[in-house]
């Protein structure tokens, strides 16, 4: 079994490379764990940003089921559901001008009524049922963008899928 020491030594010879063993890391200060929350905070992505990705699977997801490529369209759904979850736990409630608004409790109240209703038409193979469906949760997202008072994030059924590198037709 080749040594610890035995690979140093033959890396050097071989390639000329010194390898140093590491500074062992000093132990972490309040100072430096404030230093480094503010430095996560700062490159932390915002709700509106975590809202895009919920918004490009959520689109996908429309295409996938028109194409009937119902694996990929279950694919969409978890994923949009994942991001929703996501978006909330980055702001859970909200200001507006009337008070707080509790964000998390719209979404789980879609998670649980009409995007239940989208997955079982995915699992029924439901063109139907997933249209009626996919439009009911979209007028839901729709309505929490009216609850924080920016209505204008309107939304309508995509015209074109957010990813034009995957291919719907199964
Ligand atoms: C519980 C509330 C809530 C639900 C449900 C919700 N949204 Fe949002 N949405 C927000 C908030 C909050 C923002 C960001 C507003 C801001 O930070 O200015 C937003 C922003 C957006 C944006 C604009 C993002 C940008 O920066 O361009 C899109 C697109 C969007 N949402 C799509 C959706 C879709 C699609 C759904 C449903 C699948 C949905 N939203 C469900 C609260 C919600």
């Amino acid at each position: 079994m080749l040594t610890k020491t035995y690979v140093i030594m033959l890396l050097t010879l071989l390639f000329g490379i010194s390898v140093q063993a590491a500074e062992p890391e000093p132990a972490p200060t309040l100072e430096s764990l404030q230093e480094e929350v503010e430095r996560l905070r700062s490159i932390m992505p915002g709700q509106a940003f975590a809202m895009t990705q919920v918004a490009y699977n959520f689109n996908n997801l429309w295409f996938a089921a028109q194409a009937e490529n119902w694996p990929l369209a279950q694919f969409y759904l978890n994923e949009t559901k994942v991001r929703l979850r996501w978006a909330m736990r980055i702001t859970p409630v909200r200001k507006i001008s009337t008070g707080d608004i509790e964000l998390t409790a719209i979404a789980t109240a879609l998670e649980t009524g009409p995007l239940a209703t989208v997955e079982q038409a995915i699992t029924a193979h439901d063109n139907a049922g997933f249209v009626a469906s996919y439009t009911a949760m979209m007028h839901g997202c729709q309505g929490c963008h009216e609850a924080i008072e920016k209505p204008f994030l309107q939304l309508q059924i995509p015209t074109m899928p957010a990813e034009a590198m995957i291919r719907f037709t199964p």
